[in-house]
């Protein structure tokens, strides 16, 4: 198939890039705000076009046709979209909107990162199902819950076929470890790198960390089942919470360093627990995670540890 990975220079989506490049024809649409070059092979095509460039998109998709579009360029960062919410809403919103008027005309089926850490809220039950009213409290989160209903919109007026995929906190290498997106990134590189590292508040605040490897198999794997996947919200977390003082003392062992985390005070409004329920994925597609918190770690580990010493 011809595919459009946006945001493919970045974190999750390079690594999309390489799972599909074997089987399909891949271009990356991406403006390298987070994302780099390098994060991508050398004969991936990369079209350097910006989501708030309306007519920039509709040019391109004039003049190239896709079966499928991978959504995930996005602002990500909840702190910058609680400062600045117009900017965060122009890329998520407007942006995924520019997107959806440019796919239109060629009824491309768009398959959306949204995420599952922001959009849910404080619930009561955990793991949290797909059928949990959403009430995100970020910006961030708004922005995400919108271009859900857009996609569903987009779908019911005109046609686009759609599936959303609500992430949990997604980790693994490459993925960038300054600003505020990623713990475990920004722990390992300040362990691996010998600077201090803090815990918001008292870091028995849980998370669902999902390995990269197995969020980009959910990714592909939602293609290969379009009856099943076209018009559905998906969950992709692993079930289970760790908290951050648990994934502290995983990446300190791992790194072997004996630094102890300095306590901030914690952040406003951030959720106490989080954990997603992965059922409907997997009774879609029969997807499961594969790769244990353990095995996740390492490999993350191993990864900073090369391109710190490169
Ligand atoms: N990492 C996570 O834990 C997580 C969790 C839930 C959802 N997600 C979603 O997954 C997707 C990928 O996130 P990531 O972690 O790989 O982040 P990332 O920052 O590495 O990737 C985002 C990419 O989008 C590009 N981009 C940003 N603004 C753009 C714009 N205006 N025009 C064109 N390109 C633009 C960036 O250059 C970058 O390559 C995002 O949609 C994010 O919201 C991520």
């Amino acid at each position: 198939m011809r595919i459009l990975v946006t945001g493919g220079a970045g974190f999750i989506g390079s690594h999309l890039v390489e799972a599909l490049l074997p089987h399909h024809t891949v271009e990356v649409l991406d403006n390298l705000s987070t994302g780099r070059r390098e994060n991508l092979p050398s004969t991936v095509p990369l079209h350097r076009i910006d989501l708030r460039d309306a007519q920039a998109l509709r040019q391109h998709f004039a003049e190239h046709t896709y079966e499928v579009v991978y959504h995930l360029a996005a602002q990500v960062d909840v702190r910058t979209s609680v400062e600045k919410p117009t900017d965060d809403a122009q890329v998520n919103i407007l942006g995924t909107l520019h997107l959806l008027e440019a796919v239109r005309p060629s009824h491309a089926w768009v398959i959306f990162t949204s995420t599952g850490g922001a959009i849910y809220g404080e619930a009561p039950n955990l793991p949290i199902g797909e059928t949990y009213a959403p009430l995100p409290e970020s910006p961030y989160g708004i922005a995400k819950l919108a271009g859900e209903l857009y996609l569903r919109h987009f779908h019911q007026a005109h046609g686009v076929p759609y599936t959303v995929l609500r992430l949990a906190n997604v980790y693994g290498p490459r993925q960038n470890p300054h600003g505020e997106a990623g713990v475990v990134a920004i722990f390992t590189h300040r362990l691996l790198s010998g600077q201090p590292a803090y815990i918001y508040g008292d870091g028995e605040q849980t998370r669902d960390f999902v390995y990269v490897g197995d969020v980009v198999r959910a990714l592909v794997e939602v293609l290969k089942f379009p009856q099943r996947t076209q018009g559905q919200v998906f969950n992709v977390g692993t079930g289970r919470q760790t908290s951050v003082n648990e994934l502290w003392a995983h990446l300190a062992r791992l790194i072997g360093t004996s630094q102890t985390p300095h306590h901030l005070p914690p952040k406003a409004g951030e959720l106490r627990h989080n954990a997603l329920s992965y059922q409907r994925l997997h009774e879609a597609t029969g997807w499961k995670p594969q790769v244990s918190l353990e095995e996740g770690l390492a490999a993350t580990v191993a990864a900073f540890r090369q391109r710190l010493e490169s």
